[in-house]
């Protein structure tokens, strides 16, 4: 097949962690006879420095014109240290999300068996955790109007919306999902204190009678999901939030896997999909050459499989990870003291690839 994939590598480690992305999908490509064609384009700080804007237009052509995106990171410390920064790298993220249409991001979770010692949480708890989180990504108080300050500058305020129809989107994402793993959905809200949560319960269940009676539904306060994500995560199967609540879970979960360096991210719309690491642009580690390339790596393979439908191509992929992880070929986030870096882990995962059996 023939792709064309934008390749937004973004700032901090995301360039060098994109890198390997992009030397893995060109071992796939050359075993497997593809074509991709990658077409680099900026967002966030760099784009800033480059065009004042942290989503160009021309960035959004390019994730238009392609057949998915492939993004790195975005963040500066020079704008995290000033709150009066008028443009933010991170808006950058969020005007791509929006205009790209992504409301759903997908971010499965599953330790390592090779790895359960990376874990902080003792191995039987993490042991056997399987579970993924659907996170809304487009609504809440991340879009939400009005926001911003009063006019004397004393106060500041974020608006929580949404919409039935929002809320039906992504739960219809989080039941497909389910039917395809054991059949649980869980609702993560604060339906005791938000009118949001509140509309997200009622519509949930709705869909859920029309549509999913086959399938199991319940319902956590996000303060009770935190603590059972720590002490039975192997409770959950698909966890369906809005959009706040997933960004802190998610980052949470990374503790389950030993390291927030391991897990990708699909975001998906009705038209495109866009896949990314779920960590940050780790700005200390940038051109360190230790930044942990696996999530960006495992976040190509999920556009092999979910976008381009290269079932065999993202488990050769998924399973040269696993194969370096298990060799204890991979960064010092989960290997401490390697002597491997971020090259040298691309590299290890690029070899498995090419010498795997087909
Ligand atoms: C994520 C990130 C982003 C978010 C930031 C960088 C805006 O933390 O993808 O989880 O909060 O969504
Ligand atoms: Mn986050």
């Amino acid at each position: 097949m023939k792709k064309s994939i934008a390749v937004l590598p973004g700032d901090g480690i995301g360039p060098e962690i994109i890198r390997q992305a992009v030397k893995v999908l060109d071992a796939v490509a050359s075993k497997y006879s593809h074509t991709f064609e990658y077409r680099y384009a900026d967002v966030g700080a760099c784009a800033i420095d480059r065009t004042g804007n942290p989503y160009p237009e021309t960035t959004h052509e390019i994730c238009t014109t392609s057949d998915s995106v492939l993004f790195g990171a975005i963040g500066d410390p020079k704008y995290d240290n000033d709150p009066a920064a008028k443009v933010r790298p991170e808006q950058g993220l969020l005007a791509m999300r929006k205009a790209l249409g992504l409301f759903a991001n997908i971010r499965p979770v599953k330790p390592y068996p090779s790895l359960l010692s990376a874990s902080p949480l003792k191995d039987s708890i993490v042991d056997g955790a399987d579970f993924i989180v659907v996170r809304e990504l487009t609504g809440g108080m991340y879009f939400g109007e009005p926001r911003g300050r009063n006019e004397a500058g004393d106060k500041a305020f974020d608006t929580c919306v949404y919409s039935k129809a929002e809320i039906r989107r992504v739960a219809d994402v989080a039941f497909a999902y389910a039917a395809r793993r054991r059949g649980r959905v869980t609702l993560v809200d604060k339906a005791n204190v938000l009118a949001t949560s509140r509309l997200w319960r009622e519509t949930v269940k709705e869909l859920h009678e029309e549509k999913y009676g086959d399938m199991q539904l319940d319902f956590l306060f996000v303060d009770n999901a935190a603590m059972k994500m720590v002490s039975n995560p192997r409770d959950f199967d698909v966890i369906l939030t809005e959009n706040m609540f997933g960004d802190i879970l998610s980052d949470l979960a990374g503790v389950i896997n030993g390291s927030i360096g391991l897990l990708p991210s699909a975001s998906s719309g009705a038209e495109r999909s866009l896949y990314e690491p779920i960590h940050g642009s780790f700005p200390q580690a940038a051109g360190r050459n230790i930044a942990n390339p696996v999530a960006t790596i495992l976040s190509a393979a999920m556009m092999l499989e979910d976008a381009f439908g290269a079932v065999e191509e993202g488990a050769a992929v998924r399973n040269a990870c696993e194969k370096a992880i298990a060799d204890g070929v991979c960064t010092p986030d989960i290997i401490p003291g390697s002597r491997y870096g971020t090259e040298e882990t691309g590299d290890y995962i690029v070899r498995q690839i090419i010498s795997s059996g087909k």
